[in-house]
């Protein structure tokens, strides 16, 4: 697949089926958020990967847009490493956290995988 092919393959999946995922294909995912890049290269994103019983159990108290995924990724920041403008109120984590989960989501689509990308959390 081209890059304009991939692009245009990747949607919103909002059915999974229960198929497990193949870990080199959940590696693959991982390894192109590793490589994303970040201000300063402070690499301040963290994904949490949850695919056992117990944690999707609790991603389904979490948010209705669960849609019954093998596996979850969730992505965040430590505002303790991003970086942090020296004379403004500015950071940069929120934009490495969204181009890191983009990379993920795209190498996603390349294994063959469907994604969804989920803000709605129930508060
Ligand atoms: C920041 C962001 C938040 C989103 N939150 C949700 C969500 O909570 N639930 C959901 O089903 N889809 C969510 N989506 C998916 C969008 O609805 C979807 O990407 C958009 O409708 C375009 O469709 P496509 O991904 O199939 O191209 C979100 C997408 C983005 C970029």
């Amino acid at each position: 697949m081209t890059f304009s092919e991939l692009v245009k393959a990747r949607y919103s999946v909002r059915k999974f089926s229960d198929k497990p995922i193949e870990p080199e294909k959940l590696n693959a995912v991982l390894e192109a958020a590793r490589l994303a890049p970040t201000a300063k290269n402070l690499q301040p994103v963290h994904v949490y990967v949850v695919a056992s019983p117990q944690g999707m159990e609790k991603m389904r108290t979490l948010t209705p847009c669960h849609y019954g995924a093998p596996v979850v990724l969730i992505f965040a920041k430590n505002t303790q490493e991003e970086w942090h403008h020296p004379q403004e109120d500015l950071t940069s984590g929120s934009e490495d956290v969204a181009i890191a989960a983009t990379h993920a989501m795209l190498a996603a689509t390349d294994q063959g995988l469907g994604t969804c990308w989920v803000k709605f959390f129930v508060p």
